[in-house]
């Protein structure tokens, strides 16, 4: 079928079991029913219903176009059926990225995190899901960098006609609210000397330079800044388009192979390294993490989602791959857990803490204020 397809990501941390940990299953289906109503009233093509750790995520595509109002209606009030059902239960954290009590006809500022693309579906389009718990959108900053602007990770940089032309960046400010587009290969340097900062810089999204549209983006929807105040990191999603003049499968997950600390884990107030795991293996289990990231992968037909179910599978159900998986990401796994364990040991020190503006849990300014007679200046 002709005409652009709209792939939309939503996500909340709703509630869940035992702490902040895994959403109730039942929490999952009740997303499922209303997403299904979705498609039978035709406001989607298709969906998938996925988690990381405690946080669920809503995986559609439609005809609408990005920031369509009647599609965050849906998710909204699957999100809003799922906090019911955990306060219902007396799970943890029932409701919690939900910061209004009515959807305002957008949810971007409501809570829940975003990331949606729109384009023209190719013949073949593989579309792989990245989704993260106990970190925030700078965290896919290192691995995008490596994908699309370095040539010793993404092979295709140099030998594929279309991607050696390069990527566009659009690069946000999450603290002033700005964004800019910067172009690859030319500033490349530029683009890391912004995205270095992890605290301030995040990928929005990346363009292909060789027409084939947008290539990545990222829900950026920072959380602490949209309450005013520190009230959970984003544990974001990234949406990646793959093959012929993209970054291959293979080449977006690469780079996950290393090592990498990010912001986030136990309190949203530490570093820890990223744990790249199956679904099924996300339950955060060691001080609340380590941050975990997995990926799901798809074939997009007609904008429908085609996974390992069999071809005529009703909307909804689907087996998509699950990359993180396999044996092969053990070693990773396992030097995690070390990196982890090996930061751990500084206790709240820094650089095991997050820097001053960072921590979403301190109590620093009111032991300042509880000390603020006691200090004396230095002679
Ligand atoms: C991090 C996270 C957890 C909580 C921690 C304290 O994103 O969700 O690490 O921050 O378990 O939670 P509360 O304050 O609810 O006791
Ligand atoms: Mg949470
Ligand atoms: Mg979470």
């Amino acid at each position: 079928m002709a005409g652009k397809i709209t792939v939309s990501v939503i996500k909340a941390d709703v509630g869940s079991v035992c702490g902040h940990t895994r959403p109730h299953p039942s929490m999952m289906e009740k997303c499922g029913e209303f997403l299904a109503d979705g498609v039978k009233k035709k406001t989607l093509v298709d969906y998938y219903v996925t988690r990381v750790g405690d946080d669920i995520n809503l995986l559609m595509t439609h005809r609408n176009g990005e920031d369509a109002k009647e599609v965050h209606k849906l998710a909204w009030d699957a999100f809003m059926a799922a906090a019911d059902l955990a306060k219902e239960m007396h799970l943890y954290g029932a409701g919690q990225d939900l910061l209004s009590d009515a959807f305002s006809g957008n949810i971007r500022g409501a809570g829940p995190g975003s990331a949606e693309m729109e384009f023209e579906e190719r013949p073949t389009e593989p579309i792989m899901f990245f989704m993260a718990d106990k970190t925030e959108p700078s965290a896919y900053s290192l691995p995008l960098s490596r994908i699309y602007l370095d040539p010793f990770t993404t092979t295709g940089l140099v030998i594929d006609a279309r991607a050696k032309k390069g990527f566009d960046f659009e690069i946000h400010d999450v603290m002033d609210n700005k964004k800019v587009v910067m172009s690859s290969p030319e500033e490349t340097l530029s683009i890391l000397s912004l995205l270095g900062d992890t605290t301030r810089y995040a990928v929005k999204r990346v363009f292909s330079r060789s027409g084939i549209g947008t290539a990545a983006v990222v829900s950026t929807d920072k959380l602490n800044l949209t309450a005013g105040k520190y009230v959970g990191k984003d544990d974001p999603v990234c949406v990646v388009r793959a093959q012929s003049g993209l970054p291959s499968v293979g080449e977006y997950l690469q780079p996950f192979m290393d090592t990498m600390l990010v912001a986030g884990w136990m309190r949203g107030s530490h570093y820890g390294a990223f744990y790249p795991c199956a679904v099924d293996d996300s339950d955060p289990t060691y001080f609340d993490g380590p941050p975990r990231v997995c990926c799901l992968g798809f074939q997009l037909r007609d904008g429908r989602f085609q996974g390992l179910e069999p071809r005529d599978a009703k909307p909804g159900d689907h087996r998509p791959m699950d990359f993180f998986k396999g044996s092969e990401w053990d070693l990773v796994r396992r030097n995690s857990v070390k990196a982890s364990k090996m930061v751990r040991g500084h206790g709240p020190f820094m650089p095991a803490i997050l820097g001053p503006g960072e921590m979403e849990y301190t109590s620093r300014p009111a032991v300042l204020k509880e000390l603020v007679r006691r200090f004396e200046k230095l002679d």
